[in-house]
């Protein structure tokens, strides 16, 4: 264990990523300090902030905006980047770290461009910034499948997508989180990335859930041409870069595993 980062605090402890993020650093020997409404934290109010992060060394944000429409998306992360960093700066933190997606920079709308500006605003702060881009996680798909369920069927958007599991993702945080920073102006890569092993195609890994689940739901696949970026999602924009880390296991794996 890194002593010089001991007390970590968790925002959105209670989230897909969030959960297993606080197994992690427990594991590792950390102090964990989660973040959530349901712990009386609210990142957008600043409530109950004050008090989480007395004596925390590094912050890592995994909350989300309830909302995924771009201007609550926007409003929420915006809100909660200006939040941890005024508190956290007034309780002595020194790192933040926080987690975004790969491949936002070309999105125009949407969750993707409400991240874009989230990140912008997370590095306008004044506690030093890493951001941990990742792929869509394994856990997202079943969320896709209730998205998109109209009676039988479930609409699943056609999306390139280098699916990665949450813990994973996890892993990757605490260790961006709690390793040695390089300093400015170094070869580091802006924003490093973390997918799974293998690209995939959304609707074929939306079949594989439902069958594996037993689920009757037929899956469809849509494409919405009224969004100017669905062409993105199907072309490839959200695959990792030639830099990215990707590690296991697969969708497949995973739901084998019994996730
Ligand atoms: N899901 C993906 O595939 C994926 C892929 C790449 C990057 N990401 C990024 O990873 C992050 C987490 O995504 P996720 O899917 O793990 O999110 P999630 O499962 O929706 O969890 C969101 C978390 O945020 C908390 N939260 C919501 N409103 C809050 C508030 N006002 N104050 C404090 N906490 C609040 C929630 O807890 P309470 O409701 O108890 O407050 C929950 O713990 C997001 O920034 C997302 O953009 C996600």
């Amino acid at each position: 264990m890194a002593q010089e980062y001991r007390k970590v605090a968790v925002a959105g402890a209670t989230g897909r990523v969030g959960r297993p993020l606080v197994e992690v650093l427990k594991t590792r020997g950390y102090e964990v300090v989660p973040m959530s409404r349901a712990s009386g934290v609210d990142v957008t109010t600043g409530e109950g902030l004050a008090n989480a992060l007395s004596g925390v060394d590094c912050i890592i944000d995994t909350s989300s905006s309830p909302s995924p429409e771009q201007r609550p998306a926007t409003e929420f992360f915006v809100a909660a980047a200006r939040n941890l960093h005024a508190a956290g700066k007034q309780a002595g933190v020194r790192r933040l770290v926080v987690i975004s997606i790969i491949g936002i920079d070309r999105f125009t709308g949407g969750y993707n461009a409400a991240k874009v500006t989230h990140e912008k605003a997370v590095l306008a702060g004044p506690i030093p910034v890493r951001i941990l881009r990742a792929a869509q996680f394994h856990e997202l798909v079943g969320q896709f499948v209730e998205w998109g369920r109209r009676g039988e069927l479930s609409y699943i958007p056609r999306m390139r997508t280098q699916l990665v599991a949450a813990t994973t993702v996890a892993e990757a945080l605490a260790d961006l989180a709690t390793g040695p920073w390089a300093s400015s102006g170094s070869s580091r890569p802006p924003f490093p990335e973390i997918a799974g092993p293998r690209a995939e195609n959304l609707v074929d890994m939306a079949k594989l859930l439902v069958d594996r689940r037993r689920d009757p739901v037929r899956i469809e696949g849509v494409s919405n041409a009224a969004d100017p970026d669905h062409g993105l999602y199907e072309s490839g924009a959200l695959l990792p870069g030639p830099g990215a880390t990707l590690a296991g296991p697969t969708f497949e794996q995973w739901l084998a595993s019994g996730s």
